[in-house]
């Protein structure tokens, strides 16, 4: 191949021998030929490192399945594309006779047949193996949380500690079956272009448009049948004074009440099998509820709950049945408050109350406003408790306090993102966003004037014990009334109305 014209520099090959010379035998498809060798041999060699260590390194999917295939594919492409050329340029210029002609009786033609379709089994059961491997890869934890890494790192680092890092990210974003499998591809391919292009929104949007409806995925695991009838939850906080006083609520959150014989009961109530509740949203975050309507579905009626501002009708195709991810939002991907971030790490004392006030000074080194990428915020964390605790009696636990404020602030606030529980509300309960309080308050009614029911403190959860440090009220099985650490409360005022999880006005 060595001194042969290639089919762009043309030059008359003289009759050299009586055998003719090979289509293959030209530039382009050297090229091609070694391309392909090249991406066989590494193909082999990263399937066997694959095999011996491929759960360590996110990225060596990525090669294996996708890059080398694509170069042997392309590889055997160009080949096959040199030889064509070549072919058309020796009949037309060089007057060759047209060797591209199956001619049985000859045994050469016959080898070279048997060796092809040979080498195409052996390339089909390759390439099988390669896509099976492939749409394995494409389903992995990996692909989806590491490859895709800084845009989706807060989402693997959150779930990794959440309730649910040993479920796989698919079997809640995309569940089993073709349609959802092709639909989820379809929009994988679209969001890997944005990727590659880094042309994709931070923070990356939420509620998730077109996200499975959660019975479909949720159900698989958490099917009705087993819902709990009351869970019992400790909330632990301490207070934003001097001396970090602990202050604890202890309550049972009424998740089931059925009896049997009795209709449904309960919070979940709302994915009851005989009614089911319907709402409109005015924002995209669904924080803004004004109108809902409770369906019963043997029968088709209904009764529509609205605020007094709403007139009129929603538009049809913008009503969303209530399903888990309604209050369930945040299954995985958790986004504690700057507050709810701090407090766990207090309480198990990584980081200490021995400073003062370090409740509120972790909060504010975290919210600074002159943190504006991520690389900046350790400086400007320990600069801003350096000055705060500046008093050398401070001087022992003062290094710790920082390390740990920054360990704290890298795994809940991720700044080049843009993501945190500032744009990713918890719909679950209602003290640091508005949540069941969306549609549970006193301003949604029916034309008649009927009030949501389960609206008031009692109906949700009772509260089993509260108070500050070792002053716990005794436990009581009947429940207590709340009673708000800072003093009563301005009814009129929702709890999300003053905490909003450490934000600086
Ligand atoms: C237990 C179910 C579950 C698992 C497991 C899960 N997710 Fe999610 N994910 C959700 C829900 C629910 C939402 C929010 C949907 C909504 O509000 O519409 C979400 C939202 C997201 C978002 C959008 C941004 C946001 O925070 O709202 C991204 C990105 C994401 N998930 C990536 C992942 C990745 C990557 C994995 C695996 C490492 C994963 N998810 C595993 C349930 C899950
Ligand atoms: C593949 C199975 C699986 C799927 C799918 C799944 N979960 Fe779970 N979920 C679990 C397991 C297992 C636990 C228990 C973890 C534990 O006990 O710590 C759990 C725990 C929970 C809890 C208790 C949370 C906590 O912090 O203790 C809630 C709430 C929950 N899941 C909601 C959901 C929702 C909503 C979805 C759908 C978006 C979902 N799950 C999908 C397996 C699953
Ligand atoms: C008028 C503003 C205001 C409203 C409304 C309000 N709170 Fe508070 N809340 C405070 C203040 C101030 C503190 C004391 C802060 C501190 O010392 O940490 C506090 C402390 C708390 C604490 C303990 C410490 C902490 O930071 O979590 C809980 C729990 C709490 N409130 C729950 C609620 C609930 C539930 C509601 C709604 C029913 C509510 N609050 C409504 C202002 C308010
Ligand atoms: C989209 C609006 C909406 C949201 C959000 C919502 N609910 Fe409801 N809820 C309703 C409606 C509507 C009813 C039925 C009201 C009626 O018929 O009077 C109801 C009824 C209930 C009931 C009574 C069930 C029974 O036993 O009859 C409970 C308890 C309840 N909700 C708890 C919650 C909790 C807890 C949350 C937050 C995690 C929440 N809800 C969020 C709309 C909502
Ligand atoms: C109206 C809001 C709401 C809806 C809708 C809802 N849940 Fe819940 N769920 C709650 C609340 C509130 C709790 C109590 C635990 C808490 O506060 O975190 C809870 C508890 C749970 C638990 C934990 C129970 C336990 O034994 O620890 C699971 C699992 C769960 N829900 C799954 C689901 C699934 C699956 C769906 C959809 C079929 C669903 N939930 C629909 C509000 C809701
Ligand atoms: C519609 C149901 C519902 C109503 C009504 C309701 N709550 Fe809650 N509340 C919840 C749920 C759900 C949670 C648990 C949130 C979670 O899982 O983090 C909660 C949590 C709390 C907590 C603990 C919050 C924390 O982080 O420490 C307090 C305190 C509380 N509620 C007080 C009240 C008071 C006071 C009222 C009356 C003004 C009230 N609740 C009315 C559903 C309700």
């Amino acid at each position: 191949m060595s001194d042969s014209p290639t089919p762009s520099a043309p030059a008359p090959e003289p009759a050299r021998s009586a055998k003719a010379r090979s289509n293959f035998n030209n530039w382009i498809s050297a090229v091609g030929g070694v391309v392909a060798i090249g991406a066989l041999f590494s193909f082999a060699l990263l399937v066997w490192m694959d095999f011996t260590q491929g759960e360590k390194n996110p990225y060596l999917g990525i090669f294996t399945y996708l890059v080398a295939p694509g170069f042997l594919i392309a590889g055997l492409a160009l080949a096959g594309f040199g030889a064509w050329a070549q072919r058309r340029w020796m009949v037309k210029h060089a007057n060759a006779p047209d060797r591209w002609r199956i001619d049985f009786h000859s045994p050469a033609q016959r080898r070279g047949m048997a060796a092809l379709v040979i080498g195409a089994l052996g390339f089909v059961v390759l390439s099988a193996f390669g896509s099976y491997q492939t749409y394995h890869y494409a389903e992995s934890n990996q692909f989806c949380g590491q490859v895709c890494h800084s845009a989706m790192n807060p989402e693997w680092v959150t779930y990794r500690r959440g309730a649910h890092a040993r479920v796989n990210c698919v079997e809640c974003h995309i569940g089993s079956g073709a349609r959802w499998f092709i639909e989820a591809k379809l929009n994988g391919a679209h969001q890997l272009m944005a990727y590659t292009l880094n042309n994709w929104n931070r923070p990356i949007d939420t509620p998730i448009k077109n996200l499975r409806p959660a019975q479909d995925t949720c159900e698989k695991c958490h099917w009705p049948e087993k819902f709990a009838g009351n869970v019992e939850m400790v909330f632990d906080h301490f207070l934003s004074d001097k001396k970090n006083t602990p202050y604890t609520a202890r309550m049972l959150m009424h998740v089931n009440t059925n009896v049997p014989g009795h209709p449904p009961g309960g919070i979940h109530w709302h994915v009851n099998e005989f009614e089911r509740v319907e709402y409109f949203a005015t924002d995209e975050d669904r924080q803004n509820i004004p109108w809902m309507r409770v369906v019963n579905k043997k029968n088709g009626t209904s009764r529509v709950f609205r605020t007094d501002d709403f007139k009129g009708e929603p538009p049809a195709d913008k009503v969303r049945v209530m399903d888990c991810i309604d209050c369930h939002n945040r299954p995985a991907h958790v986004f504690p408050t700057a507050n709810e971030a701090v407090e766990p790490a207090m309480f198990t004392g990584e980081l200490t109350t021995k400073l003062p006030n370090i409740k509120r000074g972790a909060v504010q080194a975290m919210t600074q406003k002159e943190i504006t990428k991520d690389a900046e915020a350790p400086q400007k964390i320990a600069d801003f408790m350096r000055g705060k605790y500046n008093d050398p009696a401070h001087a022992v636990d003062l290094p710790g306090a920082i390390n740990s404020v920054q360990k704290i602030f890298s795994s809940t606030i991720f700044v080049d993102r843009k993501a945190d529980w500032r744009v990713y509300p918890n719909n679950i309960g209602h003290k640091d966003w508005p949540g069941c309080f969306r549609c549970h308050d006193d301003k949604h009614k029916t034309a008649q004037g009927q009030k949501v029911r389960s609206s008031d403190c009692t109906s949700c959860h009772t509260i089993l014990s509260q108070g500050k440090g070792t002053d716990l009220e005794l436990l009581n099985a009947k429940g207590l009334e709340f009673k708000h650490p800072s003093g009563d409360l301005d009814p009129e005022l929702s709890c999300a109305d003053c905490h909003n999880g450490g934000i600086q006005k």
